[in-house]
């Protein structure tokens, strides 16, 4: 399929980040001035015939001395684009003070197993009815293109929007990939589930929504994992997911 143009949103900034409109669709991401922690972008692909698909991508950034460095820690595969992280630990070679200003070093995506059924239950689960993978192997997406601005509100409608995809509608999760949360007596940890729910588990396939959900978002999908399916943990409150932050 033809793309138009991919649109990459860093984090949860409206803007985006950069807008690629001719191929090879690579973004250069440089994450000087970036905070360090996980982060995530989302390349919005428009396609020629109007239709819109999301992928995700999740890296970590690190201070190196004075500048940062970053690597891609989750890339979809079949994405349209290729995002390599610029190194800008080059700057403090004291031998060659004058190579580029930035050396720019091509990240091998990994596809690991774990990755592709993480792709697959992401993604199948989101397509458009019957989970189908559209013609071209690129798959159709029935959310809107747009930008992820922070959720709130209902927890039922963000469990199933955000997390049902790994943890299954019912919360029978797909051990021993996906936890399950039904009957999990983890949840009963009000602390636990909600630092797991802010900050993701880095190095598993569980991603952070500290961005995707306010403080009430946060509440209410947590409030619902834990009295869902049979659980019976209580409920927890906006202003103890802010001291959690
Ligand atoms: C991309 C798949 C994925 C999505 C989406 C996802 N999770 Fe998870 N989740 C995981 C994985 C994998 C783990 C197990 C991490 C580990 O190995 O400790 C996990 C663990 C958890 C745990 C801890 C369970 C335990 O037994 O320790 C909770 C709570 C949780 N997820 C809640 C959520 C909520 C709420 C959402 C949506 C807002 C969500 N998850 C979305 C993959 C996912």
């Amino acid at each position: 399929m033809d793309i138009a143009r991919v649109e990459v949103y860093l984090d949860n900034q409206d803007k985006p980040y950069a807008v690629l409109e001719q191929a090879p669709f690579t973004l250069e991401l440089d994450p000087t001035g970036m905070e360090e922690g996980t982060h995530y972008l989302i390349a919005v692909t428009h396609y020629r015939d109007g239709s819109v698909d999301h992928h995700e991508y999740v890296f970590e950034v690190a201070r190196r001395g004075p500048v940062y460095a970053g690597h891609i820690a989750r890339a979809p595969i079949m994405a349209p684009i290729e995002v390599r992280m610029v190194d800008s630990v080059e700057l403090e070679a004291p031998t060659k003070p004058d190579l580029l200003r930035y050396a720019v070093f091509p990240v091998l995506l990994f596809l690991l197993f774990a990755g592709v059924t993480t792709w697959l239950a992401f993604y199948g689960e989101n397509a458009l009815p019957g989970g189908a993978l559209a013609a071209g192997g690129q798959v159709a997406s029935t959310n809107p293109p747009g930008t992820p601005t922070p959720l709130s509100g209902n927890g039922e409608a963000i469990y199933q929007q955000l997390c049902a995809s790994c943890h299954q509608p019912d919360g029978r999760g797909q051990p021993p990939t996906f936890p399950a949360l039904a009957q999990n007596p983890k949840l009963a940890d009000a602390e636990y589930v909600i630092k797991t729910v802010l900050n993701g588990k880095p190095g598993t396939a569980m991603p952070p929504f500290g961005r995707r959900l306010d403080d009430a978002g946060v509440a209410a999908v947590v409030n619902h994992i834990r009295n869902a399916w049979g659980n019976r943990f209580g409920t927890v409150t906006p202003e103890e997911v802010a001291q959690l932050r």
